[in-house]
């Protein structure tokens, strides 16, 4: 049993948290998220507060202790005196917009229910899964507000999300729904939250809670290159390896919020969801709103473990399908290797040459359909090029067949290039106001999903593709942000509903796709990880992860990927070098151990390169084939940040603790006197461990404590690293 309710008080348990809520005078608050807490009496927990002044309404005459801006709520309304970020906000039939939340009643729900609609996580047969379900109600307004908890108690996960309800008898508008609050009685924290842009994606950044409001998120129809939509709260001593650490991440992908509130009271309040800015939903009498689900989970051991929960549950309860828990084939991709200028006989070549190498799957990346000879035409065109692939699709399918080598295509499907037939016979089709200009970003615009024929054209774009049985990879793009989103088949009443129902439109048609097509493997992408997001995840189970494919540049941006997405999640290529985006130059060593994740493969053309590189390649490949499903599903530990030192290393732990592969990468060369050892984790300390490519023979507790010397910096030069792999004895 994971969820305990009695007389008004809530207690959720996973293996190691506990979230508890207690209804007061008729309204939820929100008392406990913490280490675990055997199931009891709750009921002390509820405190009185008696330091207000006028200036915080009271909600009952002469108590000055119940004023709702003074206490910790679960989940807050609008307009009964809680003057802190709200988590909804409704627009009533009468023009008013108040939303006073009380407590009606509660349900405990075997399993999971499905969000209608929306990507989500799942359980599976044998789960200690059941969810919780409270429904508040404004008891004026008759609009009811369900809360949903998911509990994965195996993972020391919940997962959340909100249902409005309108039994008003006429039409609301939710002006913001938070998919969920939480609210800490202090404000003893630090922030950690990310950052970037195009190339420069998931950089870390940490700083206290201090009094008023720091907020992250997206404006941009995506959850975007800027800001990644999880946050997470600690403690102020929390490392990698102890402390407290909260973390919520937002199972969606498009724009969002997420506001840490330091208030008068010294209270800090969490809210993460659909950006209210431009948002507005019109809900009918009788209908239903479903927000997007978070993901919450604790840990009272540090950071790293609350990665490695989080990587758990993304791998196992929220990506789907086949390849799930297996390692990916190692793919070459045309992109860096040719860009625009190719033909059939060139990518044949690559082909031939890179399987020849261990190479399992070729990815024909941009230009080759419609008249692509760069980024200015074609997009909604998906027919091939017959300038480039004279004998189509087949024809280099069969010579790839012949070198054994699988087909993969590159897509842009929710684009539409105003220089394309799709344009001339649809010039209605893309996102856009009518009278005014249509932005181009990239010189392209955005179909506009929000409409069904729309999806359905999309739909078909990749399926006729699909359907020949030729194609066993896709790699799905999207390269620019959302401005004028509007939709010309909206009704002027419905206008701000437009970018979520462009993700509802996305998201169907990404479920249709993937359970049509279930053995292709399809890769998300957006210029890189402009949409590294668990909603995009729960239908792709993995990211192109940064168009940035340099190894210095990485190893922040890879790091601050893993704070919540799984190796398996993350694609790693060895491209050429110089590196192409930062002319960086590094050795064809530090380039593999840096792209060695869960999904791995090249992005270089294979026949300039040297006879002694193409060694390299095919033990690259070796190395990924052995390695790669201990890599998808093994325990990932950061062991030195690139944030704080002029280095980083990490090291991947298989489940069974028998393999250990471990990284070390130095970054400026800069003279240091002091010999490095690097430290490692997550090894069995009772067991002996050989280090393969050198034979040496250590102990767990050997490696756990004193570590394993790093070569000098003289020795190893700049941006050098070095790869040990361990195998238990
Ligand atoms: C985006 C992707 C790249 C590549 C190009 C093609 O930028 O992130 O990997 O596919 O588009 O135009």
């Amino acid at each position: 049993m994971s969820v305990k309710a009695i007389d008004g008080q809530f207690q959720i348990n996973t293996r190691n948290s506990s979230y508890i809520m207690l209804v007061e005078r008729g309204y939820l608050f929100h008392v406990y998220w913490g280490k675990k807490i055997s199931f009891g009496d709750n009921s002390y927990m509820n405190r009185e507060y008696d330091w207000y002044s006028s200036f915080s309404p009271n909600l009952e005459d002469g108590d000055c202790g119940f004023s709702l801006e003074g206490r910790p709520l679960e989940y807050s309304g609008w307009g009964r005196g809680d003057f802190k970020n709200p988590s909804i906000e409704i627009i009533n039939p009468d023009g008013s917009n108040i939303v006073d939340l009380k407590y009606d009643s509660y349900e405990i729900i075997p399993g999971k229910p499905e969000l209608s609609g929306l990507p989500s996580s799942y359980c599976e047969a044998g789960d200690n899964a059941e969810t919780l379900k409270i429904t508040l109600k404004d008891e004026i307004s008759n609009i009811f507000v369900h809360l949903y908890y998911a509990v994965f108690e195996d993972f020391d996960v919940i997962t959340r999300w909100t249902v409005v309800e309108n039994r008003s008898g006429g039409t609301v508008e939710i002006a913001r729904v938070m998919s969920a609050t939480v609210d800490f009685d202090n404000m003893r924290y630090d922030v950690i939250s990310n950052f970037g842009s195009w190339s420069r994606e998931r950089h870390l950044e940490r700083g206290p809670v201090r009094h008023g409001i720091f907020e992250t998120g997206s404006r941009r129809g995506a959850s975007s290159h800027t800001h990644n939509p999880f946050i997470l709260l600690c403690s102020h001593d929390a490392c990698e390896t102890s402390g407290d650490v909260y973390g919520l991440t937002l199972v969606y992908s498009g724009s969002y919020k997420s506001i840490v509130e330091g208030t008068r009271y010294h209270f800090t309040r969490l809210n993460i969801g659909i950006n209210p800015d431009g948002f507005g939903w019109r809900l009918s009498q009788g209908e239903t709103f479903t927000s997007p689900e978070v993901l919450l989970s604790y840990s009272s051991e540090g950071i790293n473990k609350l990665s490695s929960q989080y990587h758990k549950m993304i791998r196992k309860r929220l990506c789907r399908g086949k390849y799930r828990d297996i390692r990916r084939p190692v793919i070459i991709n045309s992109w860096e290797a040719c860009y625009f200028s190719f033909d059939e006989n060139k990518l044949a070549e690559i082909g031939d040459c890179a399987a020849k190498l261990g190479v399992e799957l070729l990815v024909v990346d941009d230009g080759w359909f419609g008249r692509r000879d760069g980024d200015t035409s074609s997009l909604g065109d998906w027919k091939v090029d017959r300038n480039k692939l004279p004998n189509g699709i087949e024809g280099l399918y069969k010579r790839l067949e012949k070198s054994g080598c699988k087909l993969g295509m590159w897509f842009e499907p929710e684009m539409i290039s105003p220089e394309s037939e799709l344009y001339d016979k649809h010039p209605d089709w893309c996102v856009h106001v009518e009278g005014r200009p249509r932005s181009l970003a990239r010189t392209q615009l955005v179909l506009d999903l929000s409409r069904k024929d729309v999806c359905d054209f999309v739909y078909d774009s990749v399926a006729n593709i699909l359907k020949t049985g030729m194609v066993s990879y896709i790699k799905w793009d999207y390269n620019r942000n959302i401005c004028e989103a509007s939709s010309s088949a909206l009704p002027a009443e419905n206008a701000k509903e437009f970018l979520h129902r462009y993700y509802l439109g996305l998201y169907s048609v990404l479920d249709r796709l993937t359970k049509d097509f279930p053995d292709v493997l399809f890769e998300n992408c957006s210029g890189g990880g402009g949409r590294f997001d668990c909603g995009m995840l729960a239908y792709m189970p993995q990211t192109w992860t940064s168009d940035d494919s340099d190894a210095v540049e990485r190893l922040k941006i890879q790091y601050g990927t893993s704070i919540i997405y799984p190796l398996s999640t993350i694609v790693g290529h060895v491209s050429a070098c110089p590196n192409h985006q930062t002319k960086h130059v590094t050795s064809f060593e530090s380039r593999l151990n840096v792209a060695l994740t869960g999904s791995f493969g090249y992005e270089l053309d294979p026949t300039r390169l040297t006879e002694e590189e193409k060694e390299k390649v095919r033990y690259g490949a070796e190395l990924y084939k052995k390695y790669g499903d201990m890599l998808v599903n093994g325990e990932y530990y950061r062991l030195r940040s690139p944030f704080e030192e002029n280095c980083s290393a990490w090291c991947t732990v298989s489940e069974r603790r028998d393999i250990a592969i471990a990284v070390y990468m130095r970054i400026r060369m800069e003279i240091e006197p002091n010999p490095e050892r690097l430290i490692l984790r997550g090894l069995d300390e009772t067991a002996e461990y050989k280090e393969i490519n050198s034979g040496k023979i250590y102990s767990g507790s050997q490696l756990m404590g004193f570590g394993i010397p790093v070569p000098g910096p003289a020795a190893m030069g700049e941006y050098a690293s070095k790869m040990w792999i361990f195998e238990k004895i």
